[in-house]
């Protein structure tokens, strides 16, 4: 069976999936029936996707080219309505992460899932990680603490109009360490907590540069049941951190898989991560073939989310602990990413860390709506 697919948003990251229509085209298991982008977008040599017509309103896109399966990758602000359009027109839906803006929104396209009986899987390749369901299945206890320390160039954020921005042209956005570049370590973390349901909130947001929201996040949540998810992320260290998530002794490194378990002196890989395009693709064919990553599995990560960006703005950082990149265009935060290890592995926020520079925690609580990703998952 071939599956009519089209791309709406196919510059930026939209090559990531530019290659994957490629090799599942390549494969015959895809018709590529059309790319879509407001901009003019370049063949890429590995994914010339050769003689596949081209769009610059998604509209026309669905209307013309039929596609029963859409990808959309297109900023985050433009996700709703895009994606509400696609599900009108009959076509199953691989959603780029963050999903959507807000828990309103989520309830939005929820319905909109509903009334349609359409597909909506999210972008959160993490999630299909043979590691990921070795450490499930493993359910060791304890505390998770997520940490994460990269270097990203001030001109990274001159990327997209949206890139650390709160708003553009009045419209909110959806930007901030923890929601975009770490949001796969985030929605890892609230899936290994099977069944977490947030009740408390607790955020530092830091910036090191002139931007509007942070590049350096603290973030403590506290469940319903007691349990405790705390994340610190950087995007200013000169020291790298791939991206780990720790559960009590357990060690995941999300980005490359690598796992340790308690009891193991090391970490290994354990390779295997099923692609979501594919996924999407076989539940289509096999209902019996659950969807790694489907709507309703991110509703927790979109009221945290949420939530994290309505906070107050970030603090800036001392400009006297800033220190030039080797390579330019930006600084560093010295001794930022032991500070994120050190929160993430005692659970305790900067400022009860005698962090001298660090602000009292943004608290909310989050209120309890509709059902968390674990109940959805095993409906
Ligand atoms: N899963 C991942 O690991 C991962 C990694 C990077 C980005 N992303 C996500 O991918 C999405 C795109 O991110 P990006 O950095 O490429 O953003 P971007 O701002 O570069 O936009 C991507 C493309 O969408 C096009 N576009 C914007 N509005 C459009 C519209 N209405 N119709 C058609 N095309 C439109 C832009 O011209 C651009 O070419 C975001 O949701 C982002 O969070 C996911």
């Amino acid at each position: 069976m071939t599956h009519r697919v089209a791309l709406i948003g196919a510059g930026g990251h939209g090559l990531w999936h530019r290659r994957t229509l490629q090799r599942l085209s390549d494969q015959g298991r895809i018709e590529v029936v059309g790319l879509c982008d407001r901009q003019p977008v370049e063949p890429h040599p590995d994914a010339p996707l050769t003689g596949v017509a081209f769009y610059t309103d998604h509209t026309e896109l669905l209307r013309t080219a039929r596609p029963e399966v859409v990808i959309i990758c297109t900023p985050p602000h433009t996700h709703l309505r895009i994606a509400l359009d696609v599900l009108g027109s009959g076509a199953d839906l691989l959603l780029e992460k963050p999903p959507v803006m807000s828990s309103a929104e989520h309830d939005s396209l929820a319905e909109a899932v509903a009334a349609t009986g359409r597909l909506v899987q999210v972008g959160f390749q993490a999630l299909g990680s043979a590691a990921l369901a070795e450490l499930r299945a493993a359910a060791p206890a304890g505390p998770i603490g997520v940490s994460g320390a990269w270097w990203r160039p001030d001109s990274y954020y001159l990327r997209a109009p949206w890139a650390g921005r709160r708003a553009v042209a009045g419209r909110p956005v959806l930007d901030g360490a923890l929601v975009n570049p770490f949001a796969h370590a985030l929605m890892q973390s609230l899936v290994i907590a099977d069944g977490f349901q947030p009740a408390l909130m607790e955020l530092e947001r830091y910036r090191s540069r002139a931007i509007e929201t942070d590049d350096t996040t603290f973030l403590r949540l506290t469940g319903e049941d007691g349990q405790r998810i705390t994340a610190a992320v950087t995007l200013a260290s000169e020291v790298f951190i791939r991206g780990e998530i720790q559960v009590g002794e357990a060690v995941l490194e999300y980005p490359t898989d690598r796992l340790r378990l308690p009891g193991e002196a090391e970490a290994r890989e354990v390779p295997g991560r099923v692609g979501l395009l594919e996924n999407l693709l076989d539940h289509r064919r096999d209902s019996g073939v659950p969807l790694i990553a489907p709507l309703e599995r991110t509703r927790t990560f979109t009221a945290v989310a949420e939530a994290i960006v309505a906070a107050p703005p970030p603090a800036a950082i001392p400009q006297n602990l800033l220190r030039p990149h080797p390579d330019g265009d930006g600084y560093v935060v010295a001794g930022i990413d032991e500070l994120v290890q050190r929160v993430a592995s005692t659970g305790r926020l900067p400022s009860e860390i005698g962090t001298a520079w660090a602000e009292q925690p943004h608290r909310v609580p989050l209120r309890k709506k509709g059902v968390t990703h674990a109940q959805a998952q095993h409906r």
